[in-house]
């Protein structure tokens, strides 16, 4: 698929990973709509810069959280439906909003499983059945979903983390088919590429150890490898692509 002039939309694009995927695809002349949730000032700047390069370029603001009011399902297909508002019909759904934190097992809260799962497994879910459905109707779509190659190798202390990716990696598949053979569904897996705020250099180092390249990688890792699975070929579907340094395989 030739990105210049098709729509995308992408989760969680403020910063980080979703800054770079939104920039990289915006210089391959996509329209983009911005989701973000507390990042509004960055979600504004990015999307100034994003003009300049004379794409359409329009924010979003969404809590995907429990918290964020009622009714999951409800929310993610009105959220698609302002989305198509606001940029026209899409066709490039890219799930970047993530939640991660650590949880001690044996005192696992009822309320940290729901918005780990809720976030990273549940909205991907909804927004994809309600998205996916359109794009099957028009024939053509893709549905890229950020993962975690960690699940093939969890680390204690990050259960409903892992959980819910490997739910996401999973429904990569099960969408692939029911969505087969209008839209493409795939996922990327990241390994060690931007630190969590406040990671220590101990973590860090012990981190980089696990890698069998010996570094972590870069959002531009990422986003080249999103820009593959959109214009590179239209021939992969249900497909999980460690970006990981050789994590997985170490
Ligand atoms: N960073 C890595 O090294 C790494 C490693 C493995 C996998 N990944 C995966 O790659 C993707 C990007 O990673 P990242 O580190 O750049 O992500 P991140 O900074 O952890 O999160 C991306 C965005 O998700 C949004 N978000 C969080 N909770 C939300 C909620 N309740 N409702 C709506 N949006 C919410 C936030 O938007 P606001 O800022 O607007 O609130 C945040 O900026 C994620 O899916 C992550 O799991 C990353």
């Amino acid at each position: 698929m030739k990105l210049s002039g098709r729509n995308v939309l992408i989760t969680g694009a403020a910063r980080r990973i979703g800054r770079e995927i939104a920039l990289t695809l915006a210089g391959r002349g996509a329209n983009l709509l911005l989701h973000y949730r507390d990042s509004r000032r960055e979600a504004r700047g990015l999307q100034e810069e994003i003009r300049k390069r004379g794409v359409r370029c329009e924010i979003l603001c969404c809590d995907f959280s429990p918290r964020g009011g009622a009714g999951l399902e409800r929310r993610a297909a009105g959220f698609i439906q302002k989305a198509e508002r606001k940029l026209g019909p899409l066709d490039v759904l890219i799930h970047n909003a993530s939640l991660y934190f650590s949880t001690v097992f044996g005192e696992v809260r009822e309320k940290s499983w729901d918005e780990l799962l809720g976030v990273n497994l549940k909205t991907p879910f909804f927004l994809s059945q309600a998205a996916g459905r359109l794009m099957f109707r028009r024939k053509c779509g893709k549905i890229i979903n950020l993962t975690d190659s960690a699940v093939a190798n969890p680390a204690n202390g990050y259960a409903p983390y892992t959980i819910s990716k490997a739910g996401l990696a999973a429904m990569t598949i099960c969408l692939a088919r029911e969505l087969a053979p209008h839209v493409q569904v795939n996922a990327v897996a990241p390994g060690p590429i931007l630190p969590p705020p406040g990671m220590k250099a101990p973590r860090r180092a012990k981190v980089t150890e696990r890698t069998l390249l010996k570094r972590f990688g870069t959002p531009a890792d990422i986003a080249q490898t999103v820009l593959y699975l959109i214009e590179g070929t239209d021939y992969v579907t249900g497909a999980v692509i460690p970006v990981d340094g050789g994590c997985a395989a170490a």
